[in-house]
């Protein structure tokens, strides 16, 4: 479902002298479909950007990133906006809800822009799975940070992607309430089959995936927890 193939990403330095930074370097890797795993790895050892490339929001210096067996650099136009639109869920690191709509108008937004008939009473359905019902009309300032991140949920679900790519969603809630939403988020994922990467720093947390993975050195290590 997801395969890295020889995969190289760096960033220039901002300090000339230094460079340039490697951050993956010849990562090989797959997650078969409706498997999920967990990638841990230390701040800035570059799981955020391994996120990136999964959803095509950038793209590797070498190597190739494919899903779904197509390479997601021989997309043209804006054929990869569409096809990441309609078969990916993205959950960032922070919410990144649009702070001038409401919990349902953020929920809604993707399906509307893909001119699904139903966005509405799919975005209605999937607020209600995330225990959100009494909260359709609130913007995220007048909500939890909990509620937030359940919106996000929503919102990365709404669609019915075939892969979701998750970054900390856990990240900045308190344990209790990081536990509760992430039970949420997998029963989700697991009854719903969706293929899923969890970007998390709670190791407790990464036993709930079928795999785990520790990024180091720019490659992924299978890890036994
Ligand atoms: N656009 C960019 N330009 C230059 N350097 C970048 C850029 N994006 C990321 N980096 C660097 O790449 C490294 C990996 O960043 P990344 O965000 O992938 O880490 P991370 O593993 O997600 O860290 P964290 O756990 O803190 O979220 C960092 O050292 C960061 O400074
Ligand atoms: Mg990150």
């Amino acid at each position: 479902m997801i395969q890295f193939h020889s995969v190289f990403k760096s960033f220039a330095s901002p300090s000339e002298r230094e460079g340039k930074i490697s951050i993956l370097n010849d990562l090989n890797w797959e997650l078969a479909e409706g498997d999920d795993c967990a990638i841990l790895g230390p701040s800035g050892s570059g799981k955020s950007t391994l996120l990136t490339l999964a959803a095509g929001l950038d793209f590797p210096d070498q190597g190739d990133v494919s899903i779904m067996n197509q390479k997601l650099k021989a997309f043209k136009g804006d054929s990869l906006i569409e096809f990441r639109a309609k078969n990916m869920g993205i959950i960032y690191q922070g919410h990144y809800l649009i702070s001038s709509m409401t919990a349902l108008e953020n929920v809604m937004l993707s399906p509307v822009i893909q001119g699904m008939s139903e966005a509405k009473e799919m975005s209605v359905n999937i607020l209600n799975e995330v225990g959100l019902s009494h909260r359709l009309n609130h913007f995220p300032s007048q909500l939890s940070g909990g509620e937030c991140q359940r919106v996000a949920i929503a919102r990365s679900l709404v669609h019915g992607p075939k892969i979701v790519l998750a970054d900390e969603p856990s990240g900045s809630l308190d344990r209790d309430t990081g536990k509760k939403v992430m039970d949420l988020f997998f029963s989700l994922v697991n009854k719903k089959r969706i293929t899923t990467i969890l970007v998390t720093h709670d190791r407790h947390l990464a036993k709930s995936t079928k795999h785990q993975y520790e990024l180091v050195s720019g490659q992924l290590q299978k890890i036994k927890l």
